[in-house]
């Protein structure tokens, strides 16, 4: 058994998380903590259910039963923008970037959604400046600085999902939820996505929805299984792998 974190290192909290869609329970009755300093993959097959949960954690979908915290407060009714602007990041199953801006130009849109204060309506030269350092911070991060103003459509499969990171860490997220960023990818970009993760972890909590079940279990810290919804197993990468649940219903030959 796993001692609970204590509360200042669970940033994202969701207790008894469920989401229908007419009778189906795309996501029934999830619990999960995502700590600081941790990797928390999602794995289970097409359909499971592991991006509407992203979508229920996130605020683009209500839940249909639950609750979620982050950082300590409260976040099950709170809108979308408003959960991004108090520190929680997501990126897409999908690619999401506008392909004729440039690399900097969607950094910075990103930036200036959470910069933006209805108050704040004198100063659009200063936000203007502020939303270009944070832009240029996440593009250094994510490691396209090379690549600020060339237009985004150009950019390899790779880099349009390091991107996709970069836009998300554009909004000074501490919780990152990530849709499946390492989908299509050969292996030098696996390689160079996985440092870039690496590299993240010690100032975020991340939950990683990911079907490459080798970079999974060499960078989780934690590992949840879900099938039809619901959760078939939860620990550590070494108890998941010993699971015979999870052997029988999923990993299969993959471990
Ligand atoms: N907006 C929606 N309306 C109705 N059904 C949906 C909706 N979004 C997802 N679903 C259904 O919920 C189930 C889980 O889907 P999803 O969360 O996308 O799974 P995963 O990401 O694990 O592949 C699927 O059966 C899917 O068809
Ligand atoms: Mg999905």
């Amino acid at each position: 058994m796993h001692a609970e974190p204590s509360r200042s290192d669970a940033w994202l909290v969701a207790r008894n998380v469920s989401r229908q869609f007419g009778g189906l329970k795309a996501v029934d009755d999830v619990s999960l903590t995502l700590e600081r300093e941790a990797v928390h993959a999602v794995i289970g097959t097409n359909g499971a259910g592991k991006s509407t949960l992203i979508n229920v954690l996130s605020g683009e979908i209500a839940p249909t039963g639950g609750s979620v915290t982050l950082l300590g407060q409260d976040i099950t009714r709170m809108s979308q923008p408003r959960r991004a602007q108090a520190g929680l990041g997501r990126s897409y199953q999908r690619n999401t970037i506008f392909p004729s801006f440039s690399v900097l130009e969607n950094a910075r849109l990103c930036a200036q959604a959470r910069l933006q204060r209805p108050w704040d309506w004198w100063s659009p030269a200063a936000r203007c400046a502020d939303s270009t350092a944070a832009a240029h911070a996440a593009l250094e991060q994510a490691g396209l600085s090379a690549h600020a103003q060339q237009q985004a459509g150009a950019l390899s499969h790779g880099q349009k999902r390091q991107l996709e990171i970069a836009m998300c860490l554009a909004t000074a997220p501490k919780v990152l939820l990530l849709d499946e960023p390492l989908a299509g990818m050969g292996a030098e970009e696996t390689e160079r996505m996985l440092e870039l993760l690496a590299h993240l972890k010690p100032r975020h909590a991340i939950l990683l929805v990911e079907h490459d079940m080798d970079a999974v279990f060499r960078i989780a810290d934690r590992i949840t299984v879900m099938v039809n919804g619901r959760m078939l197993a939860s620990g550590s990468p070494g108890e998941v792998r010993a699971n015979p649940e999870v052997q029988a219903a999923y990993l299969g030959e993959h471990v």
